[in-house]
């Protein structure tokens, strides 16, 4: 007797149908993010039941959240049907070192969720969609009551994944001679406390809207560490960005409308002297082995601030456009680039 096995379905069909249904994906990191269940699992493996009480949810709906994720290797599910860590589950603890909690809370925020479905909406015009939903731009926003909880997902967020990064700027930006810095749009300050650390003389100023400055990263304010070579500066660098410093960084900050960009940098070119060398840090689109997140992070940035990531020819057109001579484009890691450019005289 011949016995036919079922046939696979063709891996257009799965691959098709698994993205059209992995918003619950999203929605599942976000969902272990805010339950906690990667603190509540230690390193043994535990039950559904167990890790429910520790959670406090419903034990088979748990399980179900963790049989989910297990398939994309976030958590591991054993034959005796305990749950152990992976090295992505580990990521959503709360004290992991290099951990991701708060990104992967900031990527799932409830605004995202809104905004996703206009999509099609912001391909035809090219402008974000946040406005016509908010009633405000989406920095303003973030600073208003309503968005409290959501600003403090962002800045931890952003402290996260500059952990991250800071110690591979530090890496390769060479700041020997460099006696003032300024850190445009530096979120609470920890890529310039790490180069504070590193460059004994080196002052710098940590610059971002001033609610976020006002919460900065406690090495730089009054009593901390690096506070005696360190100055918190609210304001919008749309505006005006602090003058007469040796270096001016821009992380993550040029993904707004090309205007704002261009805009930002001619403030920086007018308030620097000759010389002075301006640094921008950008995860770019092309060339990047993280093609998957940053096309999609560009998409968000579409959808709320009209913004993008760039490719490399898009951001050194624009640098050369706001007046500032470019010098080199060069890696610095596996997923940031660093355009270094100089302020002629
Ligand atoms: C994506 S975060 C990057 C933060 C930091 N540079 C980093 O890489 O971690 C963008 C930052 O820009 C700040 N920002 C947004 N609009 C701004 C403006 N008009 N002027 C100054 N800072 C602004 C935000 O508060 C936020 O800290």
């Amino acid at each position: 007797m011949t016995s036919t096995s079922p046939t696979a379905l063709p891996p257009a069909v799965m691959r098709l149908r698994e993205l059209a249904l992995s918003a619950a994906c999203a929605a599942a990191v976000r969902a272990a993010a805010s339950l906690g269940v990667a603190d509540a699992l230690g390193d043994e493996p535990a039950d559904a039941g167990t890790l429910a009480k520790a959670v406090r949810a419903d034990a088979d709906a748990l399980e179900r959240l963790l049989r989910a994720l297990a398939a994309y290797d976030v958590f591991s599910e054993l034959p005796d049907g305990r749950f152990e860590h992976t090295d992505a589950s580990r990521l959503l603890r709360e004290d992991a070192p290099r951990g991701l909690r708060y990104s992967a809370l900031w990527a799932t925020e409830p605004w995202t969720w809104a905004l996703w479905p206009h999509l099609a909406d912001a391909v035809r015009t090219g402008r974000e969609e946040f406005t016509a939903l908010y009633g405000t731009e989406f920095f303003d926003w973030l600073h208003t009551a309503e968005a409290r909880e959501s600003a403090e997902v962002f800045d931890k967020a952003m402290t996260q994944s500059s952990v991250l990064s800071a110690k591979a700027i530090a890496e390769v930006l060479d700041l020997d001679g460099v006696g003032a810095m300024v850190d445009i749009a530096g979120g609470q300050g920890m890529v310039l406390a790490t180069l504070l650390e590193k460059y004994p003389a080196l002052r710098g100023t940590l610059f971002d809207l001033p609610k976020v400055v006002a919460d900065a990263d406690p090495r730089l304010r009054e009593g901390g560490a690096l506070a005696g070579r360190a100055q918190l500066v609210g304001g919008d660098c749309r505006q005006s960005v602090p003058e007469g410093a040796d270096l001016y960084l821009l992380k993550n900050i040029l993904e707004w409308d090309d205007e704002s960009t261009v805009r930002t940098l001619r403030n920086v070119a007018k308030s620097a002297p000759a010389g002075a060398r301006v640094v921008v840090v950008e995860n770019l689109v092309d060339g990047s082995p993280e093609t998957r997140f940053t096309t999609a992070m560009d998409l968000m940035l579409l959808l709320n601030v009209g913004g993008k990531k760039h490719t490399k020819a898009g951001l050194s057109a624009l640098v050369e456009q706001a007046g500032l001579q470019l010098e080199e484009v060069r890696a610095v890691n596996s997923y940031l680039h660093m355009f270094v450019s100089t302020v002629p005289a």
